[in-house]
């Protein structure tokens, strides 16, 4: 079992995992990727060759899908649209890959006999009251709250109802909030460190008290790698590494960092839906699977991640102005 297919490797989470395995393992890799707005080839083009080719392509091609799944053993799927501001203008694109293209894929997978692992998030589980004293488990209840959220808990339930019909041989994992190098400027971290290097004040929606839950990406890529390698098929996996913040001190651990004053942002208008806090308990992976996060220090994962976004102005520069217009258009 050495051929592994990547959906979604020139995405963010998909190039950090590409990286990872292609550093750590001796898997030859196949990236399928669709390179919408979101991805971006030069994020993997440093390990493209012998042991990683790139395919650009659809996950709900069919016929693409059946002719690379006969060349592989096991499929990681990470191709989604994944931005919940973007799935309240226009739900369509995340019904199409998240739920119909998954369904592509599984389809396909069982067809062909192959082992699959789906990556999802913890929004399906919907949100918590900050000073609950309970964190998401395995077994919490689904409850999305977003367009987005409810196309990937979707796609969760047509796999597990594919293993127990159809015998895939698939296992499931969500995951909290990742940050990291190659992350789209779209997002809360990338956005606000982008800001700063542009001389644009960090905007935060609301109040500011959400709280997520951070893991570095490549902590999310060990996790899943045990989990492709060790876990046990019908399961879901929960990974998070202890990370909860609320926005405002994320936003003041950056501005620190950056060399700003630490009161130096503005609040804008808050997401419709917004849910208010994620936290994760990972005892499951971490007591069968026996895996523990590397980045347990958050400001040393955010100061690596300044330097990347500082050192590789070119990989985000172009698309700044229009990410920034589409935000004021909202009022963000
Ligand atoms: P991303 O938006 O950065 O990347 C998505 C990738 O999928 C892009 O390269 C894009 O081109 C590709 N893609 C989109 N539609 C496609 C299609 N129809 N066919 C083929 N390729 C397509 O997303 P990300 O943040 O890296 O998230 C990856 C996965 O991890 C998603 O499934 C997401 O739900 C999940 N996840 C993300 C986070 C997070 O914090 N970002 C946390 C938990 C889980
Ligand atoms: O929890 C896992 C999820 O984390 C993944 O499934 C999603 O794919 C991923 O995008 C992320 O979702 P969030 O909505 O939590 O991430 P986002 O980066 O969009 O926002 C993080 C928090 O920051 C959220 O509370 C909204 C807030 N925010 C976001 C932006 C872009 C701001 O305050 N200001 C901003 O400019």
């Amino acid at each position: 079992m050495n051929r592994m297919l990547i959906t979604g490797g020139a995405g963010f989470i998909g190039s950090n995992f590409v990286h990872h395995v292609i550093n750590n393992t001796d898997y030859h890799v196949t990236v399928l990727d669709a390179l919408t707005y979101a991805g971006n080839k030069a994020s993997i083009e440093s390990v493209l060759g012998d042991r990683a080719v790139f395919v650009h392509g659809n996950i709900g091609d069919s016929e693409l899908v059946d002719r690379l799944m006969s060349g592989t053993d096991v499929i990681v799927h990470f191709a989604a649209e994944s931005h919940n501001d973007n799935s309240l203008n226009n739900p369509r694109p995340f019904v199409d890959t998240n739920i119909v293209g998954t369904f592509t894929l599984i389809e396909s997978a069982r067809r062909h006999g192959k082992r699959f692992h789906h990556i999802s998030t913890d929004e399906v589980y919907g949100d918590l009251e900050l000073n609950d004293p309970n964190r998401f488990t395995e077994s919490t209840p689904y409850n999305p709250s977003s367009p987005y959220s409810s196309t990937k808990a979707s796609s969760d339930l047509l796999v597990r109802a594919w293993v127990r019909s159809f015998g895939l041989q698939a296992t499931l994992s969500n995951c909290s909030n990742n940050y990291g190098p190659f992350q789209h400027i779209e997002k809360f971290i990338p956005r606000q460190i982008t800001n700063v290097l542009s001389g644009i004040r960090p905007k935060i929606y609301g109040t500011g008290n959400n709280v997520r839950d951070w893991i570095h990406a490549d902590d999310h890529s060990s996790a899943v790698l045990k989990i492709v390698e060790r876990g046990e098929i019908g399961e879901t996996y929960l990974i998070g590494a202890d990370g909860e913040k609320s926005n405002l001190e994320v936003v003041q651990v950056i501005l620190d960092a950056m060399g700003q004053p630490t009161d130096s942002f503005d609040f804008v208008e808050d997401r419709s839906g917004h849910d208010l806090r994620y936290a994760i308990d990972s005892s499951k992976l971490r007591t069968s699977l026996d895996w523990r996060p590397r980045y347990t220090n958050f400001e040393e994962g955010i100061v690596a991640t300044i330097t990347w976004y500082t050192e590789n102005r070119s990989w985000w520069e172009n698309d700044k102005r229009s990410v920034e217009e589409t935000y004021r258009s909202r009022g963000q």
